[in-house]
């Protein structure tokens, strides 16, 4: 059985679907912070024959914790529950260093104590800072410029570690780049809490009409529009790599480190073109000053994962905006 930490979040529900697809039984362990119970139905829905269970429980409850490791046999850990506000973990850095590495250290606490030594982590695109060179490869220098960065990059860290103290316990850090898009039934999704921090759903939601207009934070970046470039990847390439990521686990004898990105990056501004042009009008937009701590453009060299791992992006632009829209039409206040 698998232990998907998050997995009522939103990549975290996309890949429960393709884990179940591919055969796995799942116990989700979620405290609901940034989701809703209603996924976990819709889940279910997607994959109607697999097990799926569930524990509502905070990962730094150790007596909860304890509990699903003694009434499960877990064979591996896909580990997504943290928080991921870039401005709010400035805000409150406790809280997340508390909740991403206190959570990650009560599971590697649980997993040692029951002989779990398999674990897929969602590390990020934000551990690399400013770039050096790009596309970032994974020896780029690590230098995160928020405290939710710090924390992915120390917990790869305690993961490293761990697999130095016990030459059986192997990991893969998997470092996203910008997942959006949604499930091509419509029935699961990105449903941010209040107004969206990320480009995709705010999009969506100003094209449905429940935002005026989309704000473009900078214009004046050295990009070929002057926007921002990013590497934007289909939560569904995303959810697969998850998969590949636990079968390579089960399979090689090695941890390792793999950026999941297209490996080509898109300015705001060609989102915003080709998700009109998908919808067939135009979305309200202006350009207001650039966010602080905002990179101009990133994006990834994924030939690491293709080599390794086997496993390659393959939706496109189209698809993301078209997914996005039907979650976004099918679901106009996320879920309810
Ligand atoms: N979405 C992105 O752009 C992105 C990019 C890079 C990395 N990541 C990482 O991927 C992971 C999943 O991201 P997401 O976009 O699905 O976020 P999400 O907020 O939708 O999902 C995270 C889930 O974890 C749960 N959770 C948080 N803290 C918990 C705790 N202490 N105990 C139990 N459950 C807890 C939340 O309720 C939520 O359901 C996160 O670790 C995030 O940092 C996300």
């Amino acid at each position: 059985m698998i232990l998907v930490t998050g997995g009522l979040g939103y990549i975290g529900s996309h890949t429960c679907v393709a884990l179940a697809q591919a055969g796995y039984r799942l116990i989700i362990v979620d405290n609901l912070c940034n989701s809703k119970p209603s996924v976990l139905g819709r889940i279910r829905e997607l994959a109607p024959d697999a097990t799926i269970e569930f524990r509502h429980a905070d990962l730094r409850d150790r007596a909860a914790l304890e509990s699903v490791f003694a009434a499960h046999a877990i064979g591996a850990v896909v580990h997504f529950a943290g928080l991921k506000a870039v401005g709010e973990s400035v805000e409150k850095p406790l809280l997340y260093w508390d909740n991403n590495v206190g959570g990650t250290i009560a599971l590697l606490e649980a997993m040692q104590r029951h002989g779990v030594r398999r674990i897929v982590f969602s590390s990020s695109a934000t551990v690399y800072g400013a770039p050096e060179y790009l596309p970032y490869r994974e020896e780029h220098p690590l230098r995160p410029e928020s405290p939710y960065g710090r924390t992915k990059l120390v917990i790869e860290q305690l993961l490293a570690d761990q697999s130095g103290s016990d030459p059986d316990f192997r990991y893969t850090c998997l470092r996203y780049f910008n997942p959006i898009g949604a499930h091509p039934s419509g029935r699961i999704g990105e449903d941010p809490r209040g107004i969206p921090n990320n480009l995709f759903p705010y999009l969506t939601q100003v094209a449905s009409g429940r935002l005026a207009k989309l704000r473009v934070f900078g214009n004046d970046y050295p990009t070929p529009d002057g926007t921002g470039v990013r590497d934007y990847i289909h939560v569904m390439d995303l959810a697969a790599g998850h998969v590949t990521a636990l079968r390579y686990l089960e399979e090689r004898e090695r941890s390792i480190t793999a950026n999941l990105g297209t490996g080509s990056g898109l300015s705001v501004l060609q989102v915003v073109t080709a998700f009109a042009r998908l919808i067939g009008r135009e979305v309200p937009y202006e350009f207001v000053s650039r966010r602080a701590g905002d990179i101009a453009a990133f994006w990834a060299d994924a030939s690491l994962a293709a080599r390794e791992l086997g496993w390659r992006a393959e939706l496109g632009l189209d698809d993301m905006c078209r997914d996005a829209w039907r979650w976004q039409t099918q679901n106009p206040d996320g879920y309810a």
